[in-house]
């Protein structure tokens, strides 16, 4: 042990801190510009991503992040066809020209087509010959009042002779006008010997309009990442990730600081070219620095300060968040950090920023929202989600049964072996309803531009440059809340 710097150094957290206002010429926050990088390679105008864990992102939460200017990190907590399902749904929800376009064979029947449709939830499907000539186009609308589900579609769809088509290469303005004079929803696309090449969807263009910040890749398509381990069937994982489109890996492990996830960044940067990968946690300058060495593309920075975690209190390790940011802003130089845990409020996202990061990553906040994975649960006459820590007893013993494959006949006595010897370093439990992810989002970055204007920054480098950092004493910190009145709204 280094006795002689025991307690000399100390680690500070959101609430220790404030950032001292400094002379300004924003005159409205709108000129503040949130734009930041998530890794090397991908760049958001809304500098928040949400968490790999199974109570905030799958396929809606990572849809709804990048629609607004964010992304979403899909977990790990599923079976290798389960990830790479709901990186797929992120990928198709939208684009320009969806180039592999869901279909059909000319002996399917309505009850298939519901099947695809509602398990894609597409609005249409494209039916093909086995050259994949386009025989028709199936939508919701025509078998929606269909009684019988072995009817065959060929009896149900637009024919190819009525159908409306443009050639693969076609303009966005022209598909547009082509949508609009014909009034219909789906345009396939069709190479030179009639073969469906692509399809462009009116709902795809509205949503191009309607979301001007959002996260896309070089297709128009939304950008989204996805988490693997360092154990298992972790690199068949991230091949069939990478296949599905996603953009960025994300090594996650406690303990990032490692030998296994040195390696494990290794050997994916040797593997998938052009796909960004990003590793941690860390929460020092030292496992920011050796991270980057192997190759990453972003760290991730946060050691046992989220509102699930109690591996401080389990294993006496970690650093408190502005600290580790910090500190590992240092050791990964130009590299982006992501600060990942511990944000309750927006002024939280200022000064993780302000402290180094380039994105925050938001687990609990996110997991009381729409989009997260789970219903929603009333108690006591208010609405709740859950939210659990991906090292707490219950997901540990979830993950156990999957990798026991269901129906084992071991199962019950495996789980409760485990059980016995489990320290839990991660807590469940409700978390309050709070509505669209977005309208969260909106408070979030509200209250970021509004943190940048007082700091006098017009974009994220500025406030890093910019920014001065301030100790508050517990009276400072009560002063800042709301004090001496009888009720709050
Ligand atoms: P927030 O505070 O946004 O934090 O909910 C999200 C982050 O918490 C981490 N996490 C855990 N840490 N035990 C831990 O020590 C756990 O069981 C656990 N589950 C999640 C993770 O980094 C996440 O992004």
């Amino acid at each position: 042990m280094k006795v002689s710097a025991l307690g000399r150094r100390v680690g500070l957290t959101f609430d220790d801190v404030l950032l001292v206002p400094g002379f300004s010429d924003i005159e409205s926050r709108k000129d503040v510009s949130t734009k930041s990088r998530f890794s090397t390679n991908i760049e958001l105008n809304v500098p928040i991503v949400s968490a790999n864990m199974d109570a905030v992102t799958e396929s809606a939460m990572a849809i709804a992040m990048a629609r607004h200017g964010g992304l979403g990190v899909i977990h790990r907590f599923s079976t290798l066809e389960e990830e790479v399902a709901e990186v797929a749904k992120v990928k198709r929800s939208e684009g320009v020209v969806i180039e592999d376009p869901i279909t059909l064979g000319p002996d399917a029947t309505v009850g298939e087509a519901w099947e695809v449709i509602r398990s894609h939830d597409i609005g249409g499907i494209v039916m093909v010959d086995g050259q994949r000539r386009i025989l028709g186009l199936v939508t919701r609308r025509d078998i929606s009042l269909e009684d019988s589900p072995r009817r065959s579609l060929k009896e149900v769809m637009t024919p190819r002779r009525r159908l409306v088509a443009a050639p693969r290469g076609v303009s966005l303005e022209d598909a547009t006008r082509l949508l609009r004079d014909n009034k219909i929803e789906k345009l396939p696309l069709v190479d030179g010997r009639g073969r469906l090449a692509g399809l462009i969807t009116a709902k795809d263009i509205v949503k191009r309009r309607m979301f001007p910040l959002a996260t896309k890749d070089s297709k128009g398509r939304l950008r989204v990442a996805a988490a693997v381990g360092v154990k298992g069937d972790y690199l068949k994982r991230a091949e069939r990730l990478v296949e599905a489109g996603a953009d960025a890996l994300v090594v996650d492990i406690a303990h990032g600081h490692s030998a296994h996830a040195i390696e494990t960044v290794r050997a994916m940067k040797r593997a998938f070219r052009g796909v960004d990968v990003v590793a941690g946690n860390v929460a020092t300058a030292r496992g920011a620095a050796d991270l980057v060495k192997a190759g990453a593309d972003a760290v991730k920075v946060g050691v046992g300060g989220g509102s699930v975690c109690v591996t401080r209190i389990v294993s006496g390790s970690g650093v408190p968040q502005l600290t580790a940011i910090s500190d590992s802003r240092a050791g990964a130089g130009d590299v982006p950090v992501i600060g990942d845990g511990g944000i309750r409020s927006p002024g939280d996202v200022t000064k993780a920023l302000a402290a180094g990061a380039s994105t925050v990553m938001v687990g609990s906040l996110f997991a009381g929202t729409e989009e997260s994975p789970g219903p929603t649960v009333l108690r006591e006459g208010a609405r709740f989600k859950m939210t659990r820590g991906m090292a707490s007893l219950g997901a540990s013993v979830d993950r156990l049964r999957r990798e026991a494959g269901a129906g084992s006949p071991k199962m019950d006595e495996l789980v409760g072996e485990a059980m016995e010897e489990a320290v839990p370093e991660g807590v469940g439990g409700l978390i309050p309803y709070r509505g669209r992810v977005d309208e969260v989002v909106t408070q979030l970055v509200g209250g970021l531009r509004s943190g940048m204007s007082y700091v006098g920054a017009h974009d994220v480098p500025e406030l890093q440059r910019k920014a001065e950092f301030i100790r508050v004493t517990e009276a400072g910190r009560k002063e800042s809340l709301p004090h001496d009145i009888k009720s709050v709204f």
